[in-house]
Order: structure tokens, then C-alpha cells, then sequence
């Protein structure tokens, strides 16, 4: 009976969590605006730009040597190569860890650093820089105008805070809009802003789902912009190398993995409004991307002409490469049509008929030879009929989709409220006689009515429960020279109350391996000594005892200094934001 319903239960829970992560795909159709079919991609190398994205670069003086020359060959040879109208570098600048990685401390030399490779390569005078601060710009800096504060003077934007900022061509403007961490209402009027811009891009170092904010706000928010561009998870280490999904609203969200570990970067082009991207590795050439058709899956009839594919006379693709490149070659659905010409640039064209691909789903493939014998291909799923649409992976939309602050209170405060419900109900409750033989279940319940009914466990559980839910856990200087009381539900520092999202994974973690196991303990012992077994005698013996290796393993399970010291203790104040994961 009780594993039907739990059946039941976790089968309403995938329905309902694959119904709101299916949201990710298509989108409703009352929600489409009508655009202009001219002008239509052709032959010209017109109405088309294209940028660069690279994130989390973290300079560091103690890892990884090849980090900082490397990067200052992407700003010198790659942006060469490539010439972006426009490079956005998505926050994580340095690393401002210590040599121990324990500790963290913005230190100079790294931005000195950063700023000398600025310098050096002249990527400011060969196109727009943009680079913000993420988590590790700020650690460990009391406010905004400390002079720690060292984005502030090495940086190229060097202004914190939210902006606009307008490409603006002869055939249209374009806007992108930093989100700084913390949501501020001029959001909406950067939003505003932008309404009369052909597209909108964001961008921002932390996924949508680490930003604290009213439900969905910062989506809502966003929700006329094409794409939201961050970084910040550095594909989780490996596990997720592609972090794309798409908002209900119908933006898309895309994350960039890391420059630090894995030379990421991304190339994104608007063709006549239309978006697409490719995220590329450092030194990977001839680095190709196909603008039309573009890709069915990061299509969005809301927010893109689409229409303009079923209009267009050419495919187009865009080909970067250091050496020449001798043939790019087009297939569709495994069908060869030819080899694209050269236009200008790195623009490539093949005339085609849409109408051919007016039905169903389509495969196109690009297969680019350089003059050095380096290939590459590159192919995509693509539609010419507007009203299909593909859907994101569940794991990718669950990791950007999911308000990862909403979900660690929810599982903090209900293994809390489990563990004082249980103590209260057999506090209660009528103690049952023993029958023989006990089940497991008579055994647990018999022993929880023993626990809960001998008032030193009792009390001694409840307080610890309500203990960890409402603290204070600790008081010390919790930024330099600042001393700060850390709760479960955040920080307060210098007067200021920083709401907090890691305090409470760490909050979980004590739950779940300290003091729930601690009960389970303590329940067992009562057990076995009820039925006469003496080597529980010295219970407070085995607390001592369990507590040391608890107390071990809690720290190793979840070091709560080193992630208090990396995720709250040094967020600025000014940014109340607090990173679920490490960046
Ligand atoms: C771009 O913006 C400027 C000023 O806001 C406006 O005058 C111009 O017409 C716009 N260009 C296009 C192509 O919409
Ligand atoms: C940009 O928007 C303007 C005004 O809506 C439009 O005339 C123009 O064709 C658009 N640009 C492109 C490349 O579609
Ligand atoms: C596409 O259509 C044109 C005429 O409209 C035709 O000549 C061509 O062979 C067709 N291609 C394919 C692959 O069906
Ligand atoms: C797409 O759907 C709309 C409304 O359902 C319909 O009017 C239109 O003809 C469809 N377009 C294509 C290319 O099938």
C-alpha cells in the first residue's frame, strides 16, 4: 500500500516536472509577432555582425602558468582572426584564491595582470571590451569603493553595476544589457530601453536559477531579449559540457563553459536578426558557424523573424580560420550541394531553395578545408516551416531552470520540520506494548517513543534541531575587519543582512549527516538497551564518540569553512547574491 502511493507520488512529481521543464521546447503560438520578411538572407554580406563571449578567465598567480599567456594569445591572434564587432568577457577575471586555495583575497598583481594582456595585445583598440565582475572579482571587499575594489581601476569597463549598451549598425540597433547580481528595478527600465532595438541580448556572469529573486522575476524581466548570455558553472566540471535551455518566456538561456580549465569560448552572429552561435575551443580551427538556415532548437518564433529562412536565396556560413581556407562543402540530408562561394570576410554562400525543406525536420552539414589540411564540420537540425520547434534536454533545463536558492530553503526547512514532527508525534503518543516477533517498523516506532518520552534526549534533539534551524552558528570576522553572525537563513555584517542560499546547502548537509543520523543513533542505543544488551551503557560515551566521527565526516561531506569562506563570507555587500555553486 504505502510503496503504491510513494509509486504514485514520484510518477505526479516526473509528470509535473517534465511538463514545466518541457516548457523548454515549443512555445505558444498566440505569443508570435508578425515581422517583416524583407530583408531576406542573400548573397550580400549585409544585416550581419557577430561577438565574442568568453567567461570565468580566472587569472591566477599560483595555477595553471599557460592560463595568462594563452589568454593573451586569444585577445592578440583569436579576436585577429575573428574581428568581433563586440567581446563580452562574462565575470571571474582572477581567481583571488590563496596559494592553500582555502582562502581568498583579491590580489593585485592578477589584475595587474589581466590589465598588462589589455594592454599589450591592443584588443581595446580592435574592438568593443566589456568585461564584468563575477563572484571572485568580489571577494572579500567591504563595499564598492574600497580600494580593494580593483575592477573598479584595472578592468576595461570598470563601472559596477547594471548597464545598456547599443551596437548600432545602418541596418538596425542591438542592444545588451548586463544584469548585475542583485536585481535592482532599473532592470525594467533597461528592459524598457531596449524595446525599440531589432534584438536584445543579456548577459551576466551567474545562470538565472543561482539569482536570488521574487519567482521567476529575473526572467520575467528579461523575457523580450533573444538570449541570456553567463557563466559561473563552469559546465559543472565536466558533467554538463553543454548548459543551454530556454525560459517559458521563450529566451533563451545560454551558459559559456570556462576559459580557466577549458579554453571555452563562443562566437555568436546576428544575420539578419537571426541569432545563432557556436561555442568553440581555443586554437580549434577553421571554426565554423552556419547563420542560415540556423538551428531549429535555439530558434524562437517569439522573439526572431524566422519567416525570413522560408524567404532567404542563400545558406550562409561564416568560416574563421588562420590559414586559407580551400573548400567549404554543404550537405543536406546527406544529399551534397555544392561548395559555398566566398563573399567578404569570413561570410560563405550557396544558393538553395527553401521551398525544397517547406516539410518536416532537416539536416544540414558544413565541411570546411583549410590550405594546412585542417578540417572541420559542423551541422545542425533546422526547419524552414516556422511552427515546429524542438526541445532541450531535461538535465540542462532542470540545472538553469530550477531556482537553486527556492529549492535549498524548501529542503532545508522540510528536514527540520521532519525531524521536530517526529519528536513531537511519539512525544504524544500512547507507547505501544512490544508483541513478538517485532517488525522493523514496531522496532522504530517503539524506539522513537522511548527517545522522545526520556526528556535528556528529548530536549537534547530539539534543541539541536531548532538550534541548527535558527542559530547563530558562528560569530568572527567573516569579511577583513569585519565581524559577522552567520545563520542558517544568512549573514549579518556590518549591520547588513545578506540573505543566504549556500548557508543553507550547509544547513542541509548538517541536517543529513549529523543530526538526523545522530537520532537514528540514539534510537538504536535505546533499542538494544530496552532489550537487555549492556554494551550500550555508555551512551554519552558513544555521543562523544559518534560526534567526533560525524563532526569528521560533516566536515568532509560539507567543509562548511571553506564554502562559507568562498560563497557568502566574501560576497561584497553590495551584492547580497550568494552562488549555489563554486565558480
Ligand atoms: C537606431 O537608433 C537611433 C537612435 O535611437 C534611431 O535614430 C535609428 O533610426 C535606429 N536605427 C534603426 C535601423 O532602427
Ligand atoms: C531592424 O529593425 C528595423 C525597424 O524595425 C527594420 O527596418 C530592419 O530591417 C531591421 N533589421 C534587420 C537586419 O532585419
Ligand atoms: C529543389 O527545387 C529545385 C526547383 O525548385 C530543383 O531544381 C532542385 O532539384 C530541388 N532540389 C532538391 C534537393 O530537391
Ligand atoms: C503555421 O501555423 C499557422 C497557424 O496555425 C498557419 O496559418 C501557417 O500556415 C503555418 N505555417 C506553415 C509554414 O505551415
Amino acid at each position: 500500500m504505502l510503496r503504491l502511493l510513494a509509486g504514485l507520488l514520484a510518477a505526479a512529481l516526473a509528470a509535473l516536472l517534465l511538463d514545466w521543464y518541457g516548457q523548454a521546447g515549443p512555445q505558444r503560438l498566440s505569443q508570435r509577432r508578425s515581422f517583416a520578411r524583407e530583408p531576406a538572407p542573400g548573397a550580400e554580406a549585409t544585416n550581419l555582425f557577430w561577438v565574442v563571449q568568453v567567461s570565468d578567465i580566472h587569472i591566477s598567480r599560483f595555477r595553471d602558468p599557460k592560463r595568462v599567456p594563452d589568454f593573451e594569445k586569444f585577445c592578440s591572434e583569436t579576436i585577429d582572426i575573428i574581428q568581433p564587432v563586440l567581446v563580452l568577457v562574462t565575470g571571474d577575471l582572477t581567481d583571488a584564491k590563496t596559494k592553500d586555495k582555502l582562502g581568498s583575497e583579491q590580489i593585485e598583481v592578477e589584475w595587474q595582470t589581466y590589465q598588462l594582456i589589455l594592454k599589450r595585445s591592443r584588443v581595446m583598440e580592435k574592438t568593443k571590451w566589456i568585461d564584468i565582475k563575477g563572484n571572485h572579482d568580489s571577494f572579500n571587499i567591504p563595499h564598492l569603493d574600497s580600494i580593494q575594489n580593483y575592477y573598479r581601476k584595472y578592468s576595461a569597463w570598470h563601472k559596477d553595476g547594471s548597464f545598456h549598451y547599443v551596437h548600432r549598425t545602418p541596418f538596425g540597433n542591438y542592444s545588451f544589457i548586463c544584469v548585475d547580481a542583485t536585481l535592482s528595478p532599473e532592470l525594467s527600465s533597461l528592459a524598457t530601453e531596449s524595446h525599440h532595438s531589432n534584438q536584445t541580448i543579456w548577459f551576466g556572469h551567474y545562470p538565472t536559477s543561482t539569482i536570488i529573486s521574487p519567482s521567476s522575476g529575473v526572467r520575467m524581466v528579461m523575457s523580450s531579449a533573444t538570449a541570456y548570455l553567463c557563466g559561473h558553472l563552469h559546465t559543472l566540471g565536466g558533467l554538463m559540457p553543454v548548459l543551454h535551455s530556454r525560459h517559458p518566456q521563450g529566451t533563451l538561456e545560454l551558459e559559456l563553459g570556462d576559459w580557466m580549465e577549458n579554453r571555452k569560448y563562443r562566437i555568436l552572429a546576428f544575420d539578419h536578426d537571426l541569432l545563432s552561435f557556436a561555442d568553440l575551443n581555443f586554437e580549434e580551427w577553421p571554426a565554423v558557424l552556419i547563420t542560415n538556415p540556423k538551428s531549429l532548437l535555439y530558434s524562437s518564433s517569439t522573439h526572431e523573424p524566422l519567416v525570413k529562412i522560408l524567404h532567404s536565396t542563400h545558406i550562409r556560413i561564416l568560416v574563421f580560420s588562420p590559414s586559407f581556407i580551400t573548400s567549404v562543402k554543404v550537405s543536406i540530408d546527406g544529399i551534397h550541394l555544392g561548395d559555398a562561394r566566398h563573399v567578404s570576410g569570413p561570410l560563405y554562400v550557396l544558393k538553395w531553395n527553401p521551398q525544397n525543406y517547406s516539410e518536416g525536420l532537416h539536416h544540414i552539414d558544413v565541411t570546411v578545408q583549410d590550405a594546412i589540411g585542417k578540417s572541420s564540420t559542423q551541422g545542425h537540425t533546422f526547419a524552414v516551416n516556422e511552427n515546429l520547434s524542438l526541445r532541450f534536454g531535461f538535465f540542462s533545463s532542470l540545472i538553469l531552470l530550477t531556482d537553486h536558492y527556492i529549492l535549498t530553503r524548501v529542503l532545508f526547512g522540510l528536514t527540520v520540520l521532519v525531524q521536530i514532527t517526529l519528536l513531537l508525534i511519539f512525544r504524544y503518543l500512547k507507547k505501544p506494548t512490544l508483541r513478538e516477533p517485532p517488525g522493523l517498523v514496531m522496532l522504530t516506532s517503539f524506539s522513537l517513543h522511548v527517545l522522545s518520552k526520556t526528556n535528556i534526549f528529548y530536549y537534547s534533539v530539539l534543541i539541536l534541531s531548532l538550534y541548527t534551524a535558527l542559530g547563530p552558528w558562528f560569530i568572527g570576522e567573516v569579511i577583513d575587519g569585519q565581524v559577522g553572525t552567520c545563520f542558517s537563513f544568512g549573514v549579518i555584517v556590518g549591520g547588513h543582512f545578506l540573505q543566504g542560499g549556500l548557508t543553507f546547502v550547509v544547513g542541509i548537509s548538517q541536517m543529513i549527516f549529523f543530526n538526523l543520523p545522530l537520532m537514528a543513533y540514539l534510537c538504536w542505543c535505546l533499542l538494544l538497551r530496552c532489550q537487555g544488551h549492556s554494551f550500550c551503557s555508555h551512551i554519552l560515551y558513544s555521543c562523544y564518540f559518534l560526534q567526533r566521527t560525524y563532526g569528521t565526516l560533516a566536515f568532509f561531506l560539507s567543509p562548511m569553512k571553506t564554502w562559507l569562506c568562498d560563497g557568502v563570507g566574501n560576497h561584497s555587500r553590495e551584492e547580497p547574491e550568494v552562488g549555489f555553486f563554486q565558480g
